[in-house]
C-alpha cells in the first residue's frame, strides 16, 4: 500500500552518488571533497543518516532505529513528507481546525490542496465523520496531539481507526507529548504503516536552537524520505556505516 502513495518521480529516483559511495574504504580527511585537513569540531562532512543520533533517540524513545527518520525541526519533516507523497495540483491535505499553522504554510509551498475539517465546541472530532469528509485526492490528514492552539490531546482509539480506515498517511504532530499525561501514539508504529509520528526537541527539550525534529514511521518511508534528503546532502560519512536507501 505505501509504495503506492509515493510519488513517481520519488519513486524513480536515484539518490545523488558521490565518488565516496563507491568508496569503501576509511579515510581521514577527503581532500577530493575539499574538507578542511586541519582538524577541528566541525571539517568533517556529517554522517547523513545520523546514526549515532538515532540510537542515542531510539534508546530514548524505545523504539528501532530503522523507524527514525530526523530532520531540521519537525517543520522540515513536515515538508519532505508533503514533498514525497503529494503531487502538485492534484493530491490534497486534510487537517483539524483550529490546528498549527506550518501544515498549510508547508501545502502552499508545494502547491497541495488544502482543506479544514472543524473541530466540535470542545476541540474533539469525531472519527467517523471525519472520514465521510475524506475525498479520493486527500493524500495526509494531519492530527495534532496535543492539538496546538486547543492543547488537548486526542483519543488514541479515534486516531487508530482513522489509520485503519484512511488510505493515505496519518500524521500524528506530537510537538507537545512530554507535557500530556497520556501517551501518545509511538508503540503503534508497528502496527500501522501509515502513521508517522513527529516530536522535537524544541519543545520536549525546550531546545528549539538546536533545529532537532525527530519522525517516528515505517521503515519504508523512511528509506523514501532519505532518498531525497540523501539527493540534497552529500555523503561522506564513514563508508563502513553506509546504509544504502535503494
Ligand atoms: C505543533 C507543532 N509542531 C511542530 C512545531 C515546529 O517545531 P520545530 O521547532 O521542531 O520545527 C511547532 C512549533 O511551534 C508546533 O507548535
Amino acid at each position: 500500500m505505501l509504495e503506492k502513495l509515493v510519488r513517481k518521480n520519488v519513486l524513480e529516483l536515484h539518490p545523488y552518488s558521490s565518488a565516496r559511495d563507491e568508496f569503501m574504504s576509511v579515510a581521514e580527511i577527503y581532500l577530493d571533497a575539499n574538507e578542511n585537513p586541519n582538524n577541528w569540531e566541525y571539517n568533517r562532512y556529517p554522517d547523513p543518516y545520523q546514526q549515532k543520533l538515532k540510537a542515542a533517540i531510539g534508546e530514548w524513545r524505545k523504539i528501532e532505529t530503522k523507524n527514525i527518520f530526523i530532520g531540521n525541526g519537525s517543520d522540515e519533516i513536515i515538508d519532505l513528507i508533503i514533498r514525497a507523497f503529494c503531487e502538485p495540483g492534484i493530491d490534497s491535505i486534510v487537517t483539524l481546525n483550529p490546528s498549527y499553522g506550518m501544515y498549510k504554510v508547508s501545502a502552499d509551498i508545494n502547491n497541495i490542496n488544502f482543506r479544514y475539517f472543524p473541530l466540535d465546541e470542545n476541540f474533539n472530532f469525531s472519527p467517523i465523520q471525519l472520514l465521510d469528509f475524506i475525498k479520493p485526492n486527500d493524500k495526509i490528514i494531519f492530527i495534532c496531539s496535543p492539538n496546538n492552539p486547543s492543547g488537548n490531546i486526542f483519543d488514541k482509539v479515534n486516531i487508530v481507526t482513522i489509520c485503519k480506515k484512511f488510505n493515505g498517511l496519518v500524521i500524528v504532530d506530537e510537538a507537545y507529548i512530554d507535557f500530556a499525561e497520556e501517551a501518545g501514539m509511538l508503540s503503534e508504529i508497528g502496527e500501522l504503516d501509515n502513521l508517522i509520528v513527529v516530536q522535537t526537541l524544541s519543545k520536549a527539550m525546550g531546545a528549539a536552537g538546536i533545529r532537532l525534529g525527530m519522525a517516528f514511521m515505517n521503515d519504508y518511508i523512511v528509506k523514501i524520505l532519505n532518498k531525497i534528503k540523501h539527493s540534497l546532502q552529500r555523503e561522506y560519512c564513514d563508508p563502513k556505516n553506509r546504509i544504502r536507501a535503494r
